[in-house]
């Protein structure tokens, strides 16, 4: 007997971006969502406006620059906190601390950021996003190196490479739209 057909949902998936990178995983939470028959809006929170009110689930997703989430993604937390309250939620970090990492969220910044804006999704995680070595400075791009070689995390620092575990996104991605939502990845 055929199994019964999930339903169809309308997605808000939201995000904060500075070289681009967290728009990539966003598109590739998006099309995965929309090949399972959902209707989803993606869009970047500094470009524009999106109403919370109109979604069954809401994804939300930041980088972590300088140990902090962005915060246009605070601020919108905190702006519709309510409705996200009383809706299914999602967040998703990019982290490189999340490369080879068990934890959920590795580094705790998710952890620190709900704290801050008193609010808690059903479904969180966090991805390793991109070592980025072209974008720092010589010295930082030492220090980087060095962090990366304890984690072994790739050591050639004249390009970028590509950290994240896109197997871990499509588990996340999944988890959205089960009922009732387990944890991520
Ligand atoms: C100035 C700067 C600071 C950064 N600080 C951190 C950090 O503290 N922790 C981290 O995991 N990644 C850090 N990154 C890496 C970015 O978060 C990473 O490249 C991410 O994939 C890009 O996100 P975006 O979509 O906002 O550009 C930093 C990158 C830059 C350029």
């Amino acid at each position: 007997m055929a199994a019964p057909c999930s339903p169809h949902l309308k997605i808000l998936v939201a995000y904060v971006t500075r070289s681009g990178y967290t728009r990539l995983v966003a598109r590739e939470i998006a099309t995965r969502l929309r090949r399972g028959g959902h209707d989803v809006d993606l869009a970047d929170l500094e470009l524009c406006i999106r109403h919370p009110a109109q979604y069954d689930v809401i994804v939300l997703g930041s980088a972590v620059r300088f140990h902090h989430h962005a915060e246009v993604v605070a601020n919108f937390i905190v702006e519709n906190r309510e409705i996200l309250s009383a809706r299914r939620t999602a967040f998703f970090s990019v982290d490189r601390r999340a490369f080879r990492s068990r934890d959920a969220d590795p580094g705790g910044h998710m952890e620190r950021l709900f704290e801050r804006v008193g609010w808690r999704p059903q479904v969180a995680v966090a991805v390793a996003g991109k070592l980025d070595y072209r974008e720092h400075t010589w010295p930082r791009r030492i220090f980087m190196r060095a962090a990366s070689r304890h984690r072994g995390a790739p050591t050639d620092t004249s390009r970028d490479h590509d950290l994240t575990d896109w197997g871990r996104v499509a588990s996340f991605t999944d988890a959205l739209t089960q009922s009732p939502p387990t944890t991520g990845a």
